[in-house]
């Protein structure tokens, strides 16, 4: 079932509910911002104070970095890109059997877009919400000239204590660390104790969250970029809409085409990020 809702300011988003699972999605942004697959716990993270509100990002489920991933070159134009602040159409749904549905959002150029960024594009993402939850995200160049993207899909997880979290299979890959933009290799599974902030290259398997009670596999196509990212202590107190100790709730591991990972489109040429969760 599928329901249009809004909270008392008028910032609208969809409820959708099958025998697998329940999820919401704001059409600002096209941002899922719960799925929860029915008896579990959340699979994604939202913080208690997050905004919903016009042009302000959702903190937590999953921002849509685009067109470009982290900061643009020109400091005044905003970090992640426009895509997570963008209103969004809903254009259509499926019921593609019992227990899974698919939803389609499309986001296409317009006045404000070409202020900040001068293609002509039409950016599709189709959610499935089935045991599974796949994210499909077409990008597709309607302009005359090439335009490259560097994207994520940011999804925040949910965890127990990020002191019980271990991510495997990113072992021997190169990684960009954001802290110090120096490169690095990983060496064995990922566990925390402090700030991370990396974009690993060379991303060609699985990547499994382990939690206490649980296993997440992320399984990405088309990318070969992964972002991990944790704020831990004081970082946490710097971020917008996160309450203090927000950081022991959560772990980013973001589906990408970031740094050498980005993508050039021909005119007329998409390119679809897929990032399947289960
Ligand atoms: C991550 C980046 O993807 O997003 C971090 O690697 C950044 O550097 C984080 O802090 C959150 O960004 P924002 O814009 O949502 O506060």
């Amino acid at each position: 079932m599928i329901t249009h809702k809004k909270f008392p300011n008028d910032f609208v988003y969809i409820e959708i509910e099958n025998s697998s699972a329940k999820a919401k999605i704001a059409l600002q942004g096209a941002h899922l911002f719960e799925y929860k697959r029915v008896g579990e716990e959340d699979i994604l993270w939202l913080s208690e104070i997050s905004d919903f509100e016009k042009d302000k990002a959702i903190r937590g489920g999953v921002p849509i970095c685009w067109p470009w991933f982290g900061f643009n070159e020109d400091k005044n134009l905003p970090q992640h890109g426009f895509a997570r602040t963008s209103m969004w159409e809903f254009v259509s749904s499926d019921e593609v059997s019992k227990g899974e549905t698919t939803l389609l959002f499309r986001l296409v150029h317009n006045e404000q877009t070409l202020k900040i960024w001068a293609y002509k594009f039409e950016l599709e993402l189709k959610i499935t919400i089935s045991k599974e939850l796949k994210m499909e995200l077409k990008s597709t160049n309607l302009d005359k000239k090439a335009f490259k993207i560097s994207q994520a899909l940011h999804t925040y997880f949910n965890v127990s204590h990020i002191s019980e979290v271990v991510i495997k299979g990113l072992g021997k890959k190169p990684y960009l660390d954001a802290l110090t933009w120096q490169k690095e290799m990983q060496d064995g599974d990922i566990s925390f104790d402090s700030e991370v902030d990396r974009v690993y290259q060379e991303v060609d398997t699985n990547i499994v969250l382990v939690d206490k009670n649980r296993e997440i596999k992320i399984k990405n196509t088309n990318s070969s970029s992964a972002v991990i990212w944790n704020p831990w202590i004081e970082k946490t107190s710097r971020m917008s809409a996160m309450k203090e100790g927000a950081y022991e709730h959560f772990v980013c591991i973001e589906s990408a085409n970031a740094f050498d990972d980005s993508r050039v489109i021909e005119p007329k040429k998409s390119h679809t990020l897929i990032a399947q969760i289960f």
